[in-house]
């Protein structure tokens, strides 16, 4: 469809058909103001901040032509003749809008004159001060008095805790719903709600516990007033006075943008930063209030070297002078696998890349991990690798014609943000399809949650290739990849009955699925921890039906693995795993026990910290 022309403040601007006036203005660089509307959620007109005449080309109502007035212009009409709410008010051709009219002006006086009428004005001690929509836009387009009486101020007992991490001042509150309408629609969590009537208005928790849901953070970046404050950054800082960093949580796959707000090098708070293809402007309350790890008091902050069997303080260049000497002797003494090394998958590539080449090629060992040779370490997966979601994928643009399968995954608990961007698929037409042997969060709202048995996982991937392998051979156009033949020999040993008995479910239900995937133009299949447990069992059989369908290595089509480090797939892709020869993280364990692993190399990981039997075989 064309773009719809209009003018605003004289400014003609084109914009796609639908967008609202907010939008519109922005787009020809004029601000009207805002408080309710909020760019990622759906508009409601609640706080009237944003009213401004629009004017529209009259029509005769006989003829339904546009009057043309004795100029050869249109007459314009003022919509129903009264102020509109902009955020509301979707533009038209011929539009034009006027922000900065008399009778505007007084109607933005007008509403936060209302608006401050019961606010505490508390802000020399409020969090939001500095950073407050309402203390900026009352400065930009308030009235510069109040009419009304400062004692009559409708007063609450101020702040209540609303869970753990989030605290509600009423007072503060302007009942502009964005909270209640971040979690209704984004977060997928109703656990808002508001409660009495007129000055009594108020935001509450409709959950037990309060406010239980794992993204309430973010209604306190998006609530434009200080009432919601979340317990990490209370009373820590100024906004004014911190410095921001950007970073990236390590907490899970996603990989969040975010920034380290310090002062005085001292973590004041973690604020999202904006990402449109990885997190939008959403972080995770685990991403958010869960990174005060690194200033444990534990933490080592200076080079520490055994001394008489004691730990005790030394230089860089001391502690790296013995480790390279000691380790050269090693190396020499008792070759190369004598020396092994383990780090961390959540460090950055560049880390990880210098890390192999020492280990690698420094000291020659084939022993190097990033695992820490748990009960609960996963096998390593290359799937990703090999058929990852190809370059350009943008989950925050894919909706209708897209099809996500969740398999053997929880993303709420495994990569909280994820759940965010599925439900953003899906709201944007999109159908996510879930398959697992426990019930998640994401399933009841999916387009089918298909329960399979415990430890169905296996049986059912291998049903989902058998029926996408002969979906594929029904289409005619059969793709020339190695290995297939091999695939059907084995598929042809399993009989899809038995398959579907093993995983649990029916053959309507297996094929409603496939049915799904095979016809979507964007097909992704999403895996989690209980697939990574299982293994290639699951991975590679569903890497398999990617291949083979060619729904993979472009972009929006193939997998997503939400593997438990940050960084994961660097650290596969960058051979952090034991080559030929070399141990793995368990085996490792054994040959320090036995004498043979002399030396090793420990970056961003704590085996003696999380493993007994890593604590022992350090010890020896
Ligand atoms: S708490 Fe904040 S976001 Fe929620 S309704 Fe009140 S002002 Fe709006
Ligand atoms: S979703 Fe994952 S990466 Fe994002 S903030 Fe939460 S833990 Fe961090
Ligand atoms: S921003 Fe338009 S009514 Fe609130």
């Amino acid at each position: 469809m064309p773009d719809v022309n209009v003018i605003i403040d004289g400014k003609s601007v084109a914009v796609p058909p639908g967008t609202n006036i907010v939008d519109a203005a922005r787009h020809a660089d004029v601000a009207i103001p805002v408080f309710c509307y909020h760019p990622k959620m759906k508009p409601v007109g609640m706080c009237r901040m944003c009213l401004v005449e629009v004017w529209t080309p009259r029509i005769d109502p006989a003829t339904r032509q546009v009057v043309m007035g004795p100029d050869g212009l249109p007459q314009m009409a003022l919509m129903m003749n009264k102020l509109q709410a902009a955020c509301v008010t979707p533009v038209s051709d011929g539009m034009v809008i006027k922000t900065t009219t008399e009778k505007v002006k007084f109607a933005q006086r007008g509403v936060l004159e209302f608006l401050l009428t019961s606010h505490p004005l508390d802000c020399p001690v409020c969090d939001k001060g500095g950073e407050c929509p309402l203390q900026n836009l009352t400065m930009q387009w308030g009235p510069e008095v109040s009419r009304f009486d400062y004692a009559d101020k409708v007063h609450f007992e101020k702040p209540v805790k609303l869970s753990d991490v989030i605290y509600l001042d009423r007072e503060r509150c302007i009942l502009c719903s964005r909270c209640v309408r971040f979690q209704d629609d984004i977060a997928g969590d109703s656990v808002l709600g508001f409660d009495n009537r007129g000055r009594s208005w108020e935001i509450i928790s409709k959950s037990e516990p309060g406010f239980d849901s794992k993204f309430s953070g973010n209604t306190t970046d998006i609530c434009p007033v200080g009432a919601l404050t979340n317990a990490d950054f209370r009373f820590r800082a100024r906004v004014w006075e911190v410095r921001s960093t950007p970073s990236v949580c390590t907490h899970c796959s996603v990989g969040c943008n975010l920034t380290i707000d310090a002062r005085q090098n001292k973590l004041m708070r973690i604020m999202p930063r904006e990402n449109d293809t990885v997190n939008e402007i959403w972080l995770c309350d685990k991403g958010r209030m869960g990174q005060r790890f690194f200033e444990s008091v534990t933490r080592i902050t200076t080079p520490m070297v055994r001394h008489n069997g004691k730990l005790v303080e030394s230089t860089w260049e001391d502690a790296l002078n013995r480790i390279a000497s000691n380790m050269a002797n090693i190396v020499e003494r008792s070759g190369n696998n004598a020396v092994a090394g383990l780090i961390s998958d959540s460090l950055p590539n560049e880390d990880l890349y210098a890390f192999r080449k020492l280990i690698s090629d420094v000291y020659g060992s084939a022993s190097i991990d990033h695992r820490l040779g748990l009960p609960t370490d996963v096998s390593i997966d290359d799937a990703p690798l090999q058929v990852g979601v190809g370059r350009d994928t943008n989950l925050m643009t894919i909706g209708k014609g897209t099809s996500v399968l969740v398999i053997a995954a929880d993303p709420e608990e495994e990569a909280p943000v994820y759940l965010l961007r599925l439900r953003g698929i899906q709201s944007r037409g999109g159908a996510v399809h879930v398959v697992n042997s426990f019930g998640t969060k994401l399933g009841k709202t999916a387009s089918s949650d298909t329960r399979i048995a415990q430890g169905g996982e296996s049986a059912f991937a291998l049903a989902f290739l058998k029926q996408v392998v002969d979906a594929q051979a029904a289409t005619g156009f059969e793709r020339r990849l190695r290995g297939l033949e091999e695939v059907r020999q084995q598929l042809a040993k399993h009989s899809l009955d038995s398959l579907l008995a093993t995983a649990g479910i029916s053959a309507d239900q297996l094929k409603k699925v496939v049915d799904a995937y095979m016809t979507a133009s964007n097909s992704i299949i999403m895996y989690g921890r209980t697939a990574l447990q299982i293994g290639a069992a699951v991975t590679q059989n569903l890497a398999s039906a990617a291949m083979i369908t060619g729904k993979c290595g472009k972009a929006n089509n193939g997998l997503i693995a939400l593997t438990n480090g940050a960084n994961t797939i660097g650290a596969t892709a960058l051979g952090i795993r034991p080559a030929k020869g070399g141990a793995n993280a368990n085996e490792m364990w054994s040959q320090a026990e036995q004498g043979q692993l002399r030396g090793l190399f420990i970056v961003g990981l704590d085996p003696a910290g999380k493993s007994e039997r890593a604590a022992q075989a350090l010890e020896a």
